[in-house]
């Protein structure tokens, strides 16, 4: 029977989760002592490095009244509001000077804060914690802490080369998301000569298992229609190599392919922006070719053909969801997309009651389907 699903209709607190890291902007592009706006869970922020190097995130709005902060003078350790000249540091919010005050006025300025998150540098991304109760504009709080370090890509060699790559999709997270984890669109998207073709379509066949928070594509051999296994067959025996599928909330997917002492392996988050916009990053990393100059390239190119057929893809079904259609989710090809629908369920439901979380697959499962 099939379901029906309306995730379009869901409102902004259950379609965009608080309480986790999310990636915000490439490394690469942010600077010292320059100033850079981001948008993560329809929240401006205005993110910088210190004067250390090290990153930050501001909410981008003045706790006075309401400056955008992304404007104003920063010296490497304390950013202005461009309208009153109030300072707050950047790393924890607190306000520093208020220019305006005379002598004898006892306002006390340290008791003003500035929204502020918790930010880290991981695999060439700056990633910002957003909390569950997000600071306030006028906040007078200091920021929270976030219970865990930012996600990282698993890595196993000491060497390895780094590579990512971006595309912003005009569709919900939900809508980001299922169409990340549906197998079934693979031979209607993905097509190319040196690729694979629609004729290739066979049946499949994978086991699931419950993990914290998410599920796993338990580890397998490639489907030999998959690009990363097309390479690695060059360096190893075929049986040798298997592969491991996670994916696991908020929005992360990874991906792991080891074939002896060589090994691949992708961090692949959709973050949402606002309600009905999401970006997709890609990162990876990797063990193999790392001689050959252009392969990062290479695989950016392979990658980043993907990505751009998904997201003309969304771009397109973006238009027909505008009509607000009803919408299903079919046995076993969408069953991925039913366990995200039903892990955010679960993660809400046990923030409300206190509970720990149902996950709401039973055990292991196995699910065909056709691509
Ligand atoms: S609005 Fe920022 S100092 Fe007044
Ligand atoms: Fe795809």
């Amino acid at each position: 029977m099939p379901e029906l699903d309306l995730p379009q209709r869901q409102a902004t607190d259950t379609l965009m989760l608080t309480g986790f890291w999310y990636r915000a902007l490439p490394a690469d592009r942010v600077h010292r002592n320059q100033l850079h706006k981001a948008t993560l869970l329809e929240i401006p922020l205005v993110i910088g490095r210190d004067r250390a190097n090290q990153p930050f995130a501001v909410r981008d709005a003045c706790p006075h009244r309401g400056m955008p902060l992304n404007g104003g003078r920063f010296d490497g350790e304390n950013l202005e509001c461009p309208y009153h000249g109030w300072q707050f540091d950047v790393h924890d919010g607190q306000c520093q000077l208020i220019p305006s005050l005379t002598h004898d006025q006892t306002l006390k300025v340290d008791r003003i804060y500035a929204g502020s998150y918790p930010c880290e540098e991981q695999d060439d991304f700056i990633w910002v914690f957003i909390p569950d109760s997000p600071p306030q504009g006028a906040g007078f709080t200091k920021p929270a802490e976030a219970p865990d370090p930012a996600p990282q890509i698993a890595k196993f060699s000491d060497k390895y080369k780094l590579a990512y790559l971006q595309a912003d999709m005009p569709v919900s997270i939900d809508h980001g998301i299922i169409g990340l984890m549906d197998p079934a669109h693979g031979p209607f998207v993905h097509q190319a000569w040196w690729w694979r073709t629609q004729h290739s379509i066979h049946e499949k066949q994978k086991n699931f298992e419950p993990i914290p928070n998410g599920f796993r594509m338990s580890a397998h051999t490639p489907s030999s229609n998959s690009a990363p296994y097309k390479l690695l067959r060059l360096y190893a025996d075929a049986d040798s190599i298997n592969t491991t599928i996670d994916f696991i909330l908020p929005n992360i997917r990874t991906e792991t392919i080891r074939a002896g002492k060589y090994w691949f392996s992708s961090l692949t988050t959709v973050t949402p922006i606002s309600r009905n916009q999401c970006r997709i990053d890609v990162v990876a990393a990797w063990n193999l070719f790392r001689w050959v100059p252009f392969m990062p390239e290479l695989l950016k190119f392979v990658f980043g053909k993907f990505v751009e057929q998904d997201r003309r893809t969304m771009e397109t079904q973006a238009e027909g969801l505008k009509h607000n259609p009803h919408l299903m989710l079919i046995d076993d090809a969408d069953r991925p997309a039913k366990w995200y629908f039903q892990l955010k369920a679960a993660y809400l439901e046990s923030k409300r009651t206190g509970e720990p979380m149902r996950h709401p697959m039973p055990g292991p499962v196995t699910l065909k389907w056709r691509s």
